[in-house]
Parts: structure tokens; sequence; C-alpha cells
């Protein structure tokens, strides 16, 4: 029989793609930018497998294109990038890459949370630009953390990691989930459960840890961030469009939030040209699990989980 067909989206670091090379035909693109969905149609054609990445789209187009395909391993936590809807009904197994990513994520989230509130970036700035002269008891003044509210909407892995590491900064946790963690869990992050209405008006700071869903669409929109408190920091590392961004730029623009740390933006990889201006914004371009032994680790996961529905063994990261 001749050897499966599989499609890989991108050069992956690490030895994923020698543990696909050893059992399928991969067909790798090589390139460093996304296929299109109308090249995706194309190469998917004969593939049996798919290994992409959260900035494929794989909808319901592509996997109409696909008659052979039987399963796809997303290279991310995420899957909102695919159709699992459709992928169900077509009975094509998909599966993401959790927990090996939850550290570099977490670790990513206070680095922005450390930069928008201390303007590091700013900081930076300046002193490129030859303008530091010297100490100055009111330059580049910030916000202090200790005793101040994280507030954390989604305590999945990553908003739990986030969570923990807030001790270190000493602040107090609140937090808002879907399900509400154990008891014991909420004393051992010292994380206070409260519906998301009253988390708004309370956090100094609030980070999104949700996945993006129908349900989480815009979540946060000109309600929700008129909520919030006045001065508050914003802190997005999950998807861009959990925010209403033209609702985020108005809070910024009038002061009600004093700046933000983004890592994701609605149109990916558009970033709109209000926020590219804003001073108070720190903007990185979705780099949250972006450490080398992270993404080999992903890449590794993606890889496993392909040769295991390829191979009909359950995998355990199966979402679909
Ligand atoms: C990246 O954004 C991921 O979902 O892993």
């Amino acid at each position: 029989m001749p050897p499966l067909r599989v499609l890989v989206t991108r050069r992956l670091p690490g030895i994923a793609l020698s543990m696909l090379e050893g059992r399928f035909h991969v067909d790798l693109q090589r390139s460093d930018r996304s296929l299109t969905t109308g090249e995706l149609r194309l190469r998917i054609r004969k593939a049996h497998g798919l290994l992409c990445l959260p900035s494929d789209r794989v909808d319901r187009s592509v996997l109409e294109a696909a008659p052979l395909l039987r399963a796809i391993a997303n290279c991310a936590v995420g899957v909102d990038n695919i159709d699992l809807d459709e992928a169900r009904r077509r009975g094509i197994g998909v599966t993401n890459t959790p927990g090996v990513l939850t550290a570099a994520t977490a670790d990513l989230t206070w680095a922005l949370i450390l930069a928008v509130t201390r303007r590091v970036v700013e900081g930076d700035r300046l002193v490129r630009a030859g303008n530091f002269a010297g100490w100055s008891p009111t330059l580049l003044l910030g916000r202090s953390l200790e005793g101040k509210v994280l507030g954390v909407v989604g305590m999945g892995r990553i908003g739990r990691a986030v969570a923990k590491r807030a001790r270190a900064f000493s602040m107090e946790v609140v937090y808002f989930s879907r399900t509400r963690l154990r008891r014991q869990e909420e004393t051992v992050l010292g994380a206070h459960y409260l519906p998301l209405k009253r988390l708004l008006i309370t956090a100094d700071v609030l980070t999104l840890h949700l996945p993006r869903t129908p349900q989480t669409k815009e979540l946060l929109g000109f309600q929700e961030l008129a909520r919030m408190k006045h001065g508050a920091f914003l802190i997005n590392t999950s998807r861009g469009d959990i925010v209403h961004e033209p609702a985020l730029i108005g809070a910024l623009r009038s002061g009600r939030l004093a700046g933000a740390g983004l890592d994701v933006y609605a149109r990916e990889p558009k970033v709109p040209a209000r926020l590219r201006r804003m001073k108070q914004v720190v903007l990185l371009p979705h780099i949250g699990s972006a450490t080398l032994e992270t993404r080999e680790a992903m890449a590794t996961t993606a890889a496993r989980n392909l040769i295991a529905m390829l191979e009909r063994k359950a995998s355990p990261n199966q979402v679909a």
C-alpha cells in the first residue's frame, strides 16, 4: 500500500518533520508564509492528514476540497481556525496541543503586564532615540502592581498559570470562568470567583485566557469596557476578537483604560493603525508560545497526534 500523504503547512522546529517523514509521504510548504485558502484547497486535495497552524484557515471550503482527509493536527491550543462542526460531520479527527505551551504563554502574559504598567517599551524607545537625560523623579512613571487586583477571565490551564505567578507580585487575584474552580484549587491559587460584571469593576489589570468560540466572540464590547475600573489595564494573549477592537480603541482614547498589552488581534495579521499609534499600548506579534522549547514541544505533540489519528489510535488531545 502506498504511504498516506500528509500536508504540513510550514517548517517546524525540532524533530516533528522527521517523525512524519519516517511514516508518511510529506508535502511540506517550504516558504515561511501562510498558504492562502485557495492554495490550501489545492494542496490538500490528496492529503490524508494535515498538520496546520493557527494562521491557517481550515474552513468548510478547504474541507470540501479534501475528500481523503482523516485527521487534522493543529499546532496550537486554540482551534478556532478550523471548522470543527464540518470536520465532525465528515468524520475528520482534530487535535490541539494543550499543556506544553501553558508556562510560555503565562510568562508572556506577565511580560505584557510588566511592560505596559512600567512603560518598558516607551523607556527603550527613549534611550534608543538618544533622549535619556539622566535620572529624574518624574520620568516615565508607571503603576505599581503590589496590592492591586488581577482579574483573570478564563481559568483553564493558562489562566491558572497566570494566577499562580501573581503571588510573586503580591497581587490579589479574582477570576471569572465558565466553570468555577474547586474550593481547594481556589485556596491554593488564592483566587476568588466573581461574576464577570463584578470582575470588570474590580480588576486593576484584566487578563483574558479564553478559547475563541461563538459564545466568547466580542465578550468585551463597549458596555463591558465602559464598566472597567477607570485607569485599568487590559491584557490579551488569547484571541483578538474576544475584545471588540473599536471599543478597545475608544476605551484607550478616552482614558478609561490606562493601557493595554496585546499579543493577538481581531483580523491578524492586520493591526489597526489607531492602535499602532498609541504609546500606552504594547503590541506583540502573536508570540505567546514562542520559545524554542515550547515550539519544539508543540510541533512534536502535533506530529504525535497526527500519527496516532492516522494509525487509528486514540490521541489524548482530540477535540473533534
Ligand atoms: C496560539 O495562539 C495557540 O492557540 O496555541
